[in-house]
């Protein structure tokens, strides 16, 4: 498209221009900074900014309160507050086959010890964005995105002009409740919207998803106004008392309060039942108004959901079975190398652009030069890919009756593309990995992209290019360097595209970080194989950054206590706790976190129910417990905050004593340790639920 020069535009023409500008500036930030799927080159991307300033170079007066000159690669939804939810809001385990549905609930099964299959609720798997809407006295006060699932944005203002979204409940209601259900876009109205925003000149939306993620996370309500959107409400949040005594129920209640329920959900007597139910509503897919990717399945019986609870952030009560990947044929034009914050050399395919289930594929992820030399993959192929939900595309095969002459097999360099440093693969490892550690650019760059990322240090307005800039510019050596920033604040004022605005943002966004809880501060740390969950795991454990710095220091030594009791931790195991080890044995690791905890407070962990009498506690279950199986009794002391250990020692708080216990219950007798029934101990769980 060609666009109008600058020269010649008139002030309406600039102030239409600026608003297009910053639509979809906004967009692709949000693709880049949000949904790691860029569309555009960097370049096209720069030429967009570098537009935007221009004109409001000539109209100064029409700079506009959401330009993009005024962010740093913000992202769009930038302007939202934050709101925390009642109840967390989960995803869920998938299955691709009848297998993994059946091992699914065998599991359940012997979680709680029994033999009968369950009663399930299956409901299509809309594929849209989940939004919890929370009712006082039966009128609507707030409405947030699900976010990390623990804190997510305030579009309450935007739900307000849903009209799939009730305003009010019909009675009889609990005094507060957060209704979870999905917003989505009917594929016709997507189609139109997409051809109005083609026609206006802007480059509309990938999928209905993207549409109704955009239409919902609108910083000006008008515009979500006039975007048709729908609501499915499927499931319970924080509830001020109980509502349902089965999730059959609850869709019932749902209804009667004035929420729209898909009309396809079932009621299943039995698990059996699925395969038909998949199958059926596999057929009827294409025919659908709205996009759906799956089938939940979810155990109806709320008593038993509770008794199940969570995994890590899945329930162990609902499963999502989903349709088989869509797949499509592209031409592999190249193979780039991508340096990793851990060094891991990554080849990554560039596709020739291609639409796999309404979603436009440009790349695709090859893993590892094994994975291209089993596939016997060349620049130049034509590949076969596939795209499995939300899961980055994959390259599964090419065809070899349509490769071009003159390919050659593609090899990983043996030098990092970033820093020249040597890069070796250990034997036995299918990793490639620079050497360069900290002088390496990209490692430099990925670790510090990582450190400010959503899950770690969460730093608004501190994106990928801000980095790579103050970075390039010597003020971003270190992750600490990032707190000192506030002494440069005139400095990054004057640089171009900043600005005062600009650099007081930034610094303000980074002294709101400045205290953060333990299990983020060990997962920005970015060390290999410690992600979220198991950085939880260790917060959990140790509580506080002394104690943890500490055993991390003590079990560099093979063999020490600390580093047998790390690799204990359920859920941590030897590997993890090698890698721990590893990082904690190298001085510049050291220096890094000393560094930076001269700048940053660690607050003890936030994820335990701290308010529960068992948070901190250590227990020790012991013989035949008739009420639970021994993994029920251990998720729950666990979800209560407890840790559960299996010998018993002066640092016991609790033996919870089954029938025939032996050595343990004398032993705890011997140390005077407090030693619960089994009846006192489910009165003291189900109390703390
Ligand atoms: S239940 C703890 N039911 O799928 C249970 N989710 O992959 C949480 N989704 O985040 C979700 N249709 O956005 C549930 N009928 C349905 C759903 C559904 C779509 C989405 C939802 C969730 C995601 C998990």
């Amino acid at each position: 498209m060609s666009e109008p020069d600058i020269d010649t535009l008139t002030e309406d023409e600039a102030k239409a221009e600026l608003a297009r500008l910053a639509r979809v500036i906004a967009h692709h930030d949000r693709l880049y900074n949000q949904e790691d799927a860029p569309e555009i080159t960097d370049a096209e991307y720069d030429a967009l900014r570098a537009r935007n300033a221009a004109i409001e170079a000539r109209f100064p007066a029409l700079r506009r309160a959401d330009s993009p000159s005024l962010r740093v690669g913000a992202p769009a939804a930038q302007g939202f507050a934050k709101r925390a939810h009642g109840a967390p809001m989960l995803s869920l385990a998938n299955a691709f086959s009848a297998e993994e549905f059946s091992r699914f609930f065998d599991t359940a099964r012997r979680f709680l010890g029994r033999d009968a299959p369950f009663s399930l609720v299956a409901e299509p798997k809309i594929d849209g964005l989940s939004l919890s809407l929370t009712y006082e006295a039966g009128a609507l006060v707030a409405a947030t995105t699900r976010g990390d699932g623990a804190v997510g944005e305030d579009v309450t203002d935007n739900a307000r002009v849903i009209d799939a979204v009730p305003q009010s409940l019909r009675p009889p209601f609990p005094a507060r409740i957060e209704i979870r259900g999905e917003i989505f876009m009917a594929k016709a109205d997507f189609l139109a919207l997409n051809d109005a925003e083609t026609a206006a000149g802007r480059r509309g939306f990938a999928n209905p998803r993207n549409a109704a993620a955009g239409s919902l996370r609108q910083l000006d309500p008008r515009v979500t106004a006039g975007r048709r959107l729908g609501l499915f409400a499927y499931a319970l949040g924080d509830v001020s008392q109980p509502v349902a005594d089965s999730h059959w129920q609850y869709l019932q209640r749902l209804r009667d309060w004035g929420f729209s329920v898909n009309p396809y959900s079932e009621r299943l007597t039995d698990e059996a039942e699925a395969a038909a139910f998949q199958a059926g509503i596999a057929e009827r897919r294409g025919g659908l108004a709205y996009d759906i990717d799956g089938v939940v399945y979810k155990i109806d019986d709320l008593a038993l959901q509770r008794r199940l609870g969570f995994a890590g952030r899945e329930p162990r009560w609902a499963i999502a079975w989903k349709f088989p990947a869509e797949q499509a044929m592209t031409v592999l034009r190249q193979i780039d190398v991508q340096v990793g914050r851990t060094g891991a050399l990554t080849p990554v395919a560039i596709l020739a652009p291609v639409n796999v289930g309404g979603v436009l594929v440009t790349r695709a992820t090859l893993h590892n030069e094994d994975e291209i030399a089993r596939l016997d993959l060349r620049e130049g192929d034509t590949v076969r890919i596939e795209r499995a939900g939300d899961v980055i595309p994959r390259v599964l095969g090419m065809i070899p009756d349509l490769r071009p002459p003159g390919t050659a097999p593609f090899h990983l360099p043996d030098h990092c593309p970033a820093c020249g440093s040597a890069a070796m693969r250990p034997p036995n490892e299918v990793v490639r990995r620079c050497t360069g550690g900290l002088i390496c650019p990209a490692q430099r760059q990925e670790r510090l992209v990582h450190f400010v990322s959503r899950g770690a240090f969460d730093i608004d307005g501190l994106g990928e290019r801000s980095l790579a800039e103050l970075q390039a510019c010597g003020l971003i050596k270190s992750p600490a360097d990032i707190f000192r920033l506030h002494a440069h604040e005139a400095d990054i004022a004057a640089r171009e595209g900043w600005g005062t605005v600009s650099a007081r943002n930034l610094v303000h966004g980074i002294e709101a970080r400045r205290t953060l809880p333990l299990a983020r501060f060990i997962y920005a740390l970015g060390i290999r194989r410690v992600g979220a969950n198991t950085a939880k795991l260790l917060a959990r454990h140790y509580r506080t950054i002394d104690a943890w710095r500490a055993a991390m220091r003590e079990a560099t030594i093979i063999g020490s206590d600390a580093r047998l009791a790390l690799g204990n931790i359920l859920g941590i195991g030897p590997a993890i706790a090698t890698e721990l080890a590893d990082f904690f044995i190298e001085p510049r690791n050291i220096a890094l976190l000393d560094d930076l905890l001269r700048e940053v407070r660690v607050s003890p962990d936030d994820f335990v129910a701290s308010a529960s009498r068992l948070a901190g506690k250590t227990l020790v279950f012991t013989g035949t417990l008739t009420h639970m199986t021994r993994p029920e009794a251990k998720a729950r002391a666990e979800a209560l905050g407890a840790r559960v250990t299996e010998s018993v020692t002066g640092k016991t708080d609790f033996v919870v004593v089954g029938a025939d216990a032996g050595s343990k219950a004398r032993r705890a007798a011997e140390l005077g340790v407090a030693i619960l029934s089994e009846e006192a101990w489910l009165d003291l769980a189900r109390n703390e639920a």
